[in-house]
């Protein structure tokens, strides 16, 4: 059974502190919008869909605040949406996290003539459906995604797009479950991902744990193994997709799709529906979090450069569309002309 990091129980939102993984394994609760803010803001909890569904159970807990104050219908809603954009405030580059709270603000809108306690009783539940969705969400897009996978293979990602990044079962990460549990043979190489390490600390971990065949290079190390013929296909998660298929990634993700069309090497990113985001045409307005330089001069406590270096820290990179070989979705998979394709597969139903 693959991690679950966010839990819902007797009230209380548990999650377990990624920052400390693999050393330790500590479950924190949350029972209020302020704290979730901060561990989205500090990445307790990270990963685009994760983040969402953080955001979501916090947008419950201020609704729950609210309804227990005896506020007029319109000053309800008037904190509750002020509440929600201090949530959004948090990280800027996933758009998960905003297609989670505005599902939750609608929702709020829709039903803000119930009784406050009925009201706030209700995103509760929107909340806990937004988190269980995600994993059957994955598991779908990990239907389509093994298709495209040979019967045996070497498989590169980046980052942590696994369970720990969602409602459980992961995205790039549940691809690769669902061929496994197709019968495939499938190994994986994971690049350590600096300066903030989730392919060492949580690739690693978490599939270690599942029993999964995993080899952890350094990120320098990916092109050498391309060349070598030892990988098979690159799968990595996405924060935001653009109309005509730009997939923002943690950073270095270009470089490997750059390394893997070089090597004529298949380059795929699954990413649930809510990643895509069609209000941008392409790539370059998708908005790239800088994070704190210390992520790069140190490792931990351990300082590695020069005090007072100047850093560049981007956390994400944008890959173009051109260098995507197809875009694995929970209804289906797309492939260039990805502003067609991607059009198509966001006018589909919902898929629960
Ligand atoms: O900074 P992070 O750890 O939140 O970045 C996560 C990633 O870039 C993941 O690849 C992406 O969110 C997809 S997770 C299913």
């Amino acid at each position: 059974m693959a991690i679950k990091p966010i839990l819902f129980e007797d009230g209380i939102c548990r999650m377990i502190d990624q920052r400390l993984l693999p050393a330790e394994e500590l479950w924190r609760d949350y029972r209020d919008d302020g704290a979730i803010a901060e561990a989205i803001r500090t990445m307790v909890v990270r990963g685009a869909p994760a983040i969402g569904i953080a955001a979501a159970y916090g947008a419950a807990f201020a609704a729950a605040a609210l309804a227990s104050q005896s506020l007029p219908v319109a000053e309800r809603l008037h904190q509750f949406r002020q509440r929600c954009q201090h949530l959004a405030a948090t990280r800027p580059t996933a758009v998960n996290l905003f297609w989670a709270l505005a599902r939750m603000e609608r929702l709020a809108e829709a039903t803000s003539a119930l009784a406050p306690l009925d009201w706030a009783a209700g995103l509760r539940q929107e909340a806990c459906r937004i988190d269980a969705e995600d994993e059957l969400i994955n598991r779908a897009m990990g239907r389509h995604g093994q298709a495209l996978l040979s019967q045996q293979g070497t498989v590169l990602t980046h980052c942590n797009a696994g369970a720990l990044a969602t409602g459980g079962y992961g995205t790039a990460l549940g691809v690769i479950r669902a061929a496994i549990e197709a019968g495939k043979q499938i190994d994986v190489v994971a690049d350590e991902t600096r300066p903030f390490w989730q392919g060492a600390r949580l690739t690693a971990w978490e599939l270690q744990r599942d029993g999964i065949d995993v080899t952890l290079i350094c990120d320098n190390m990916a092109g050498y193994l391309m060349q070598q013929g030892r990988i098979d296909a690159v799968i990595v998660g996405a924060d935001r997709i653009s109309a005509n298929g730009d997939v923002a990634n943690k950073i270095g993700t270009y470089s490997v799709a750059v390394l893997a069309q070089a090597h004529g090497i298949p380059f795929y990113v699954a990413a649930p529906r809510s990643t895509i985001d069609l209000s941008l045409a392409d790539g370059s307005a998708i908005p790239i979090e800088e994070r704190d330089p210390r992520e790069v001069t140190h490792c931990g406590n351990q300082q590695l450069a020069p005090a007072g270096v100047a850093v560049y820290n981007p956390a994400f990179d944008v890959t173009p569309a051109r260098l995507v070989s197809a875009i694995i979705t929970e209804v289906g998979v797309a492939r260039a002309d990805y502003r067609t394709q991607l059009a198509e597969l966001m006018a589909r139903p919902p898929l629960c």
